[in-house]
């Protein structure tokens, strides 16, 4: 265990110089080619990383990126406020955040900056991206959120530790239960710690429920039996006793079988003393289907002493996207987040990007798409002037009630 520790490496630091020199005899016409290829792969490398730290503005001029632009103070148009300027206190509004475009966008990223109070990482802080090889941590992609966040004074949201999906291959099911759970509380111990006191909520465990209300049948759940979801708490409370600990699912926006057996499940993790501080209500949404009693079904999770958040908020609609449907669908971002406002457990609106050119919409849903809040040239859909004026109706009323944050 303390081998397989301390054998972890950190792929952000440099590697040492390569102490292995070209034969002195190389041929001058074989260096330019290898000079050239080597360059190739680090440009590359760096792309990938999200590590290009300087871009060439659209106007010509060279600018810093994107990532590190200072706090954009700006409203989106004159005389209008920005979401995170309307949003009340002690409740966040966020968006998930695409790597390349923070560090590829500099527009990108100045919305990103001005509009919202708190990010998620879409993917930079999967397993799969992170830990790509065992002990093997890619840091820079969650670490340039960050610190990102951090220069815009906003709080970040860590998605996700534990999921059955986005794994890397590595992780055997082959493995002895002994072996598996190892590895699990590692990770999660590593990445929480990591970002101690500079992540102010988790998801810990990720779409764990079955549609029937049952426990997903995950290698987890095989392996280590349902108690891996109490443990994956504990541990990451243990490494990060100040962060806030939430389950995240979808198909729960509705009082639905699932939303029912999740209930359970949060009640009696608490019952047990596991440290479950949240409940996420993932709400990918179709701009045709309003879920109508949203607020009474987070009133009732809130009940348990819970915060609820909307934490990955899109409404796709099915192409093509006519006026008349990005009308609804804007309906339906107003009703979401008027339900979170009705209800002061609700300490954090989410949306799963904020542009329909960085959606996951298209790639997964066939025949959806323009699911955000600004269309893929980053001007204001229905949907956004539809959230300014829900926190414009909201002002100067106060959230009465218990706010578990
Ligand atoms: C999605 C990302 O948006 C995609 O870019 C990625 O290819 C797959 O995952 N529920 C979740 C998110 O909890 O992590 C998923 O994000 C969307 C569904």
């Amino acid at each position: 265990m303390i081998d397989q520790l301390s054998a972890r490496r950190d792929v952000s630091r440099p590697p040492p110089a390569n102490p292995v020199r070209p034969p002195i005899g190389r041929s001058r016409s074989l260096r330019l080619p290898i000079l050239l290829v080597s360059l190739m792969l680090v440009i590359a490398a760096l792309f990938a990383t999200g590590l290009v730290l300087v871009v060439k503005a659209r106007g010509g001029e060279s600018a810093e990126v994107a990532g590190s632009s200072p706090v954009a103070s700006e409203p989106a148009a004159p005389g209008r406020k920005t979401l995170r300027e309307l949003t009340p206190p002690g409740m966040r509004i966020g968006s998930a955040v695409d790597g390349r475009g923070l560090s590829l966008d500099p527009a990108y990223s100045t919305l990103l900056g001005t509009e919202f109070n708190a990010v998620t990482t879409e993917n930079a802080m999967k397993w799969r991206n992170l830990e790509p090889l065992p002990g093997v941590y890619a840091w820079p992609g969650a670490d340039q959120l960050v610190e990102f966040a951090e220069r815009h004074g906003q709080q970040v949201y860590g998605h996700t530790l534990v999921w059955h999906s986005d794994m890397p291959k590595w992780v055997s099911p082959e493995w002895p239960a002994e072996r598996i759970r190892t590895e699990l509380r590692d990770h999660v111990t590593e990445v929480v710690s990591r970002y101690r006191g500079r992540v102010w909520a988790w998801d810990v465990v990720n779409e764990v429920l079955d549609e029937d209300g049952s426990l997903r049948e995950t290698l987890w759940l095989r392996k280590l039996g349902p108690g891996y979801i109490a443990d994956a708490f504990r541990w990451a409370h243990a490494a990060d006793p100040g962060a806030r600990l939430f389950i995240n699912d979808y198909g729960i926006e509705r009082r639905t079988r699932k939303a029912d057996a999740l209930l359970t499940l949060v009640r009696d993790l608490r019952r047990d003393g596991v440290p479950v501080d949240g409940v996420g209500f993932q709400s990918h949404l179709a701009w045709d289907e309003p879920p109508r009693d949203l607020s009474r079904n987070l009133r009732r999770f809130a009940e348990l002493g819970v915060a609820v958040a909307i934490t990955e908020l899109d409404v796709r609609v099915e192409l093509p996207a006519t006026p008349e449907k990005l009308k609804r669908q804007a309906a339906v971002y107003r009703q979401v987040l008027s339900s979170c406002l009705a209800v002061p457990a609700c300490v954090s609106f989410t949306v799963w990007g904020f542009t329909d050119s960085r959606s996951w919409i298209p790639g997964y849903h066939r025949g959806y798409g323009a699911a955000c809040l600004f269309d893929a040239d980053l001007s204001p859909k229905p949907a956004y002037l539809a959230l300014v004026d829900e926190l414009s109706r909201h002002a100067g009323t106060t959230r009465a009630g218990p706010n578990p944050d």
